[in-house]
């Protein structure tokens, strides 16, 4: 089976796509690498270098899968250019899922986001409950999940909305909660905190990706499945990084007024499970940093990096 991968050299695809390979598929990774690309080569990887916008110049010759994770992939980020973040996120995910039905793809896996809901204060946020995408990069979401369903008599799409992602990538983000505490309190010994009560879905890192492999292998499971595991207040995250690391912590006031807590029954329905915790992701990161393999870069921080004139 050979699987193409947008934005594959992106944090998740940078954990993804090995795992791909370890299972015996071939693998088009494909990815304008505004973050690098820290994939290692290997016989049955194939890494090009494009802008997903460009539809027409992806060679979906022998593509029997599609695994979708490339946008503008968070909400600062995608209010620095509302335009291109509608034609990454939204427009070629639509012009993607037309020459996938139009090549006779059956298979589209798409990454969508927990942060669709919005502010959300029931105590079980399940895939039925109305969305109330708060950003341009929410509304993306929302829209390319509306378009994908659409094509759901031509193709079996699996929409996974994740919650934030947690632990050690070869292409690093710490601009996730998670992550970013966790090196605040190795760098700094201080974590600062944007009011801290506002609730947020973890899911680690390996059981995102896992999970993408899960979906490969049930094509009978379709439709939109929430993928989150533990629904933290970002004071709890800080204080269990505390536990691992000796740090203050601070209070500001918070500018993110999102608060949700998502419920993944349906998936687990499925029969899937995870395997790893927040507090995994944070020693696995605590020992990478000990041992030299995690460093704190620009690059790693996606708005600061866009920002930079990095990415062009
Ligand atoms: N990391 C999380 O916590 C999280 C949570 C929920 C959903 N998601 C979604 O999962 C997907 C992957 O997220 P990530 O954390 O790996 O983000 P990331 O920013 O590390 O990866 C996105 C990749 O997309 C690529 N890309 C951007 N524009 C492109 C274009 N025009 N053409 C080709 N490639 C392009 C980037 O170069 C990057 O490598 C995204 O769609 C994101 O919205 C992520």
């Amino acid at each position: 089976m050979k699987v193409l991968v947008t934005g594959a050299c992106g944090y998740k695809g940078s954990v993804l796509v090995p795992k791909l390979l370890r299972r015996g598929y071939s693998v088009v990774a494909f990815d304008i690498q505004w973050f690098g690309n820290f994939l290692e080569p290997h016989p049955q990887l194939e890494v090009v270098q494009g802008d997903v916008r460009d539809t027409d110049g992806i060679d979906l010759t022998g593509i029997d899968a599609i695994i979708h994770l490339s946008s503008i992939a968070n909400d600062p980020c995608g209010d620095l250019d509302p335009k291109l973040t509608w034609e990454i996120s939204c427009l070629a995910t639509m012009q993607l899922a037309d020459r996938a039905k139009r090549q006779g793809i059956k298979r589209f896996i798409y990454a969508s986001s927990g942060s669709v809901y919005g502010v959300k204060e029931e105590e079980h946020v399940t895939e039925d409950l109305p969305l109330l995408p708060i950003s341009e990069y929410n509304k993306t979401k929302m829209c390319a999940e509306r378009i994908l369903l659409s094509y759901s008599d031509d193709m079996t799409v699996q929409i996974v909305r994740p919650a934030t992602v947690c632990g050690y990538s070869p292409r690093m983000r710490l601009d996730v909660s998670v992550n970013m505490l966790t090196m605040q309190a190795l760098r700094n010994g201080r974590i600062t905190v944007f009011g801290g009560q506002q609730t947020r879905p973890n899911i680690h890192i390996d059981d995102i990706t896992d999970l993408y492999l899960f979906l490969l292998d049930a094509p009978q499971h379709t439709g939109i499945f929430n993928a989150g595991f533990e629904n933290l207040a970002i004071m709890e995250i800080a204080e269990m990084v505390t536990r691992h690391v000796p740090a203050e912590v601070v209070v500001s006031p918070s500018n993110d007024p999102r608060s949700y807590r998502i419920n993944s029954d349906r998936l687990l329905a499925t029969g899937f499970r995870p395997r790893k915790s927040v507090e995994v992701a944070i020693q696995e990161m605590i020992d990478l940093y000990r041992r030299g393999q995690l460093t704190d870069s620009d690059q790693w921080y996606n708005l600061k990096w866009m920002q930079s004139g990095a990415v062009k």
